[in-house]
This record gives C-alpha cells, structure tokens and sequence, in this order.
C-alpha cells in the first residue's frame, strides 16, 4: 500500500549541506503497524514529511496504492513530533480536532460524535472549550492524537508522538494506539527512538542507520497479538527482541551490522 522506493534527500543550504537520507527503500502493506527506530538525527522526521507529502524528495517516489505522492495525500494524517507547533492557540481544544473533519465535509453532528469520541479515546473528555496554551504539554500531545484519530485516516503516520508524556500517560496511549489499529484497520507507520516501544507496539520493526541514512534491517515482531503492558514486557521473546534491536541501533551508530545477534535471534 505504501512504497518508498530509492528515497533520498538532501538538505542544501547557503554553506552547507546535508544527505539526511541516502537511500531508502520498504513497503507497507495496507493494515499494518510498523515501528521505525533509528538513531537521533538519522532522517526520521524527513523520511515521514516525504511520505506526507509535505516535502519533495531529492531522488526516489513514495508511492500510496500505486500513486506517486506529491502533496498531501486524502486519508492521510499525522501526528508530528513538535506537537507545540501543531495546534491552533487560537481555537478551542474542539476546533482543532474538529478542523481536518471541517475540510472533509463530514455534517456538524457526526462531526461533533467524533470529536468526543476521540477526545475520550485519549482520555481529554471535558477539555472541550479549553484552549492548547491552557493544557500542559502531555494533554496537548494528545489533542493532536485525538484530531488524527478523528479524521478516520487510512494511513497514520506518528512521530514519536510520546516523547511529551509522562510515563504512566506513555504506556496508557501505547495501548490506545493498538487498539485503535485492530478497531480501525488503519494503516500505521509509528516512529520512536524507544526501542521497547518499538517492539512493544509493532508487527515489524523497521531500523535506519545514522546519516546518511539507509534500512539497517526489518525484523518481525512475533509477539502474540493480544499485548498487555506487564505480560508482554516480561516475555523472554520481548526480552531477547529488544536486545536484538538495541545492538542494531548501536552497531549502526558505529557504522556497522552485527550479523551474531541476526543469527541469535534467528535461532
Ligand atoms: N530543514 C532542514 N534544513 C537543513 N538540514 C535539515 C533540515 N531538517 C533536518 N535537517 C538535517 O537532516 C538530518 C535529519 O534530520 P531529522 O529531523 O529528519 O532527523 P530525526 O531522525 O527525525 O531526528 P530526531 O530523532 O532527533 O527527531 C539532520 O542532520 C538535520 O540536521
Ligand atoms: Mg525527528
């Protein structure tokens, strides 16, 4: 459903110049949730503009359901990493959410069931009239997870959209976010530098290099579908995951692929 094919971007600047991604290339099948990890700085944020379609790339497509994409693509919504920068100060907590419905043309009182639904999904029923600035930072993070739910999108895309919150809030909108998937059949594409998340809330985990970025390696979580934040995290198969993933991490920080922990895992 979504392809990313040969991406490459670089940022040109009046003395300086950056490949934040040399050459990217993976698919995501429609209805499935991936996690993408990688190192700080390795491209993320740029590879998920890319695929919104809010940034042209330098070489390489995305491609959603075979069309190349070259603007912001219908049923398509995401929650960015400087969730500060993306809600209205001036709009009440409703406005916002009710925003991209507004745009769809979904009718006034379907609009509303959705807003309140959502908004009660991530837990901000009652906030209705406030305004962002009067939330602290975690509520406004899930204001913009409620306005992506919302929308009803086809493919999700979120950039680490949990660094904001604290922990209990973390593992409470982990769960959320499965159970959504599974209710919606939505498509997510999930970003974080949380190797625990990753593997937590993943059917696969996707790795990047440092910059200039390429795929380090695609695993598969093989975790039983039913997760629960006490059972899956004690798993000796979650354990030996993330272990898994961590060394990549650090072997591509280094530069390098550590084949003995592929084998491990392999046994
Ligand atoms: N607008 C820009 N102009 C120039 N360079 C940029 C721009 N945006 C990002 N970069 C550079 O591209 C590289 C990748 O940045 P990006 O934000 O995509 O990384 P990231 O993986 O999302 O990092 P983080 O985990 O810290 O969010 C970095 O070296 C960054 O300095
Ligand atoms: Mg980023």
């Amino acid at each position: 459903m979504l392809e990313v094919r040969g991406l490459n971007k670089v940022y040109e600047g009046h003395q300086r110049r950056v490949e934040a991604v040399r050459d990217l290339t993976f698919t995501i099948d429609a209805g499935d949730l991936v996690c993408l990890v990688g190192p700080s700085g390795c491209g993320k944020t740029t590879l998920l503009k890319c695929i919104a379609g809010l940034l042209a790339p330098t070489a390489g497509e995305v491609l959603l359901d075979g069309r190349p994409v070259t603007g912001p693509p219908r049923g398509m919504a995401v929650v960015f990493q400087e969730y500060g920068r993306s809600l209205f100060p001036w709009m009440s907590v409703r406005d916002n959410v009710a925003l991209p419905l507004k745009q769809k043309r979904v009718a006034k009182a379907r609009r509303r069931e959705l807003v309140d639904e959502a908004l009660a999904a991530v837990g901000l029923a009652g906030t209705e009239s406030a305004y962002p600035w009067q939330l602290s930072g975690g509520m406004q993070q899930r204001v913009a997870i409620a306005r992506a739910v919302a929308y009803e999108p086809e493919v999700l895309l979120m950039d680490e959209p949990f660094a904001a919150v604290d922990a209990q809030t973390r593992a409470d909108l982990e769960d959320l976010v499965r159970a959504l998937w599974k209710r919606l059949g939505v498509t997510i594409l999930f970003v974080t530098h949380d190797i625990d998340e990753a593997v937590y809330l993943g059917q696969q985990v996707i790795m990047l290099s440092a910059s200039p970025t390429v795929v380090q390696e695609r695993l598969a979580i093989d975790l039983p579908a039913e997760r629960d934040q006490l059972h899956t995290r004690a798993d000796a198969r979650f354990t030996h995951l993330r272990t898994h993933v961590y060394e990549q991490i650090q072997a591509a920080k280094r530069g390098t692929r550590t084949d003995a922990a592929v084998a491990s895992v392999a046994e």
